[in-house]
């Protein structure tokens, strides 16, 4: 409880840098709880302190270790959240790599299908029975650039790219990883809505933003917005009243766009999103239902 009344907790992936560190300070202005997931605790511990040292008055975060190339560290995240016994009101799938070489994870996944999608699929499935079925939010970061893969995802030639780099094209890649987050989101918000849950699932596109992402990627891709004003759509979606009730969605510019622009057929494909949710769980050993 702060002087601003009791406050609601929110999760965010990647929130030690980037879009996730601006969104966790919009998520603490607006009164919540954040649980700020990082790779390593002095990664989490740094990005606290310098959000706290700025945060209004009675603001508090804390830190969970997350390694989304490591399927073991996932669900250790899950776990520790889970023993906690609390309950998560937003839950931002945030962190992700952009067109990096050819690598393979411990768990055998092409790495940026694995960080992107496969890790994030595992935390939230994980994570779903806490979060708040009345206000809950689940938000994914997805890109302008899953126009890249604009055909449904070929499932085949993802097998053989994670044993080889044999037809690896890590913009490619990219384009597939972020096609898969709008996919996921829209298969989770449909499947939500069929059980009656009341927990939204939307996908954002962030603008481009000045963040190590593009400076990672290398080549010519411009320079982005500052990081400053990068997270203000996963904000708007993770706190508007305009969203509330609103899920399947992807929003630009804290708009939903529901055709035309940005978006591809295939990402508002039902069936590519039942595709999607088939072979994430077989990947995870998942059962489908929720
Ligand atoms: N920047 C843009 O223009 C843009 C445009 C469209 C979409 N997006 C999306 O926005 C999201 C955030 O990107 P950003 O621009 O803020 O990038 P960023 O500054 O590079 O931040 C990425 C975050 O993800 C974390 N991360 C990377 N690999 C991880 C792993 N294996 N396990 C857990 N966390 C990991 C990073 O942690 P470390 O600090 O430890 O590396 C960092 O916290 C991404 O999903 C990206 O695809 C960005």
């Amino acid at each position: 409880m702060s002087g601003r009344g009791p406050k609601r907790l929110a999760l965010v992936t990647g929130g030690n840098a980037g879009i996730g560190l601006e969104t966790c300070r919009g998520l603490l202005e607006a009164n919540f709880h954040v649980i700020l997931a990082a790779r390593s605790q002095s990664k989490a511990d740094t990005a606290i302190a310098e959000l706290l040292s700025s945060a209004p008055a009675g603001s508090t975060a804390e830190a969970l270790i997350l390694d989304l190339a490591s399927l073991d560290s996932v669900r250790r995240a899950a776990d520790s959240f889970l023993e906690s016994e609390r309950t998560l009101s937003v839950c931002v799938l945030n962190a992700g790599i952009m067109a990096l070489p050819w690598h393979r994870t411990e768990d055998g996944f092409e790495q940026q299908w694995q960080v992107n999608v496969l890790g994030h699929f595992l935390l939230c499935r994980a994570l779903l029975p806490t979060i708040n079925d009345g206000t809950g939010r689940v938000i994914h970061l997805s890109s302008r650039a899953h126009y890249r893969h604009p055909e449904p995802i070929d499932y085949t030639r993802l097998s053989q790219e994670h044993l080889s780099d044999q037809n690896y094209d890590r913009w490619f890649a990219y384009g597939r990883s972020k096609l898969a987050n709008i996919l996921f989101s829209n298969e989770l918000a449909r499947r939500l809505s069929e059980q009656g849950a009341q927990i939204t699932s939307n996908a954002v596109h962030p603008g481009l933003v000045a963040t190590n992402l593009l400076t990672n990627a290398g080549g010519n891709i411009g320079r982005g917005v500052p990081v400053s004003e990068g997270a203000r759509t996963s904000v708007f979606v993770a706190t508007s009243s305009e969203v509330e009730g609103h899920s399947g969605g992807y929003y630009v510019r804290s708009a939903r766009v529901d055709a035309g622009g940005d978006r591809t057929e295939v990402s508002l494909s039902e069936d590519e999103g039942r595709r999607f949710w088939r072979s994430a769980c077989e990947d995870l050993n998942l059962s489908e239902e929720l």
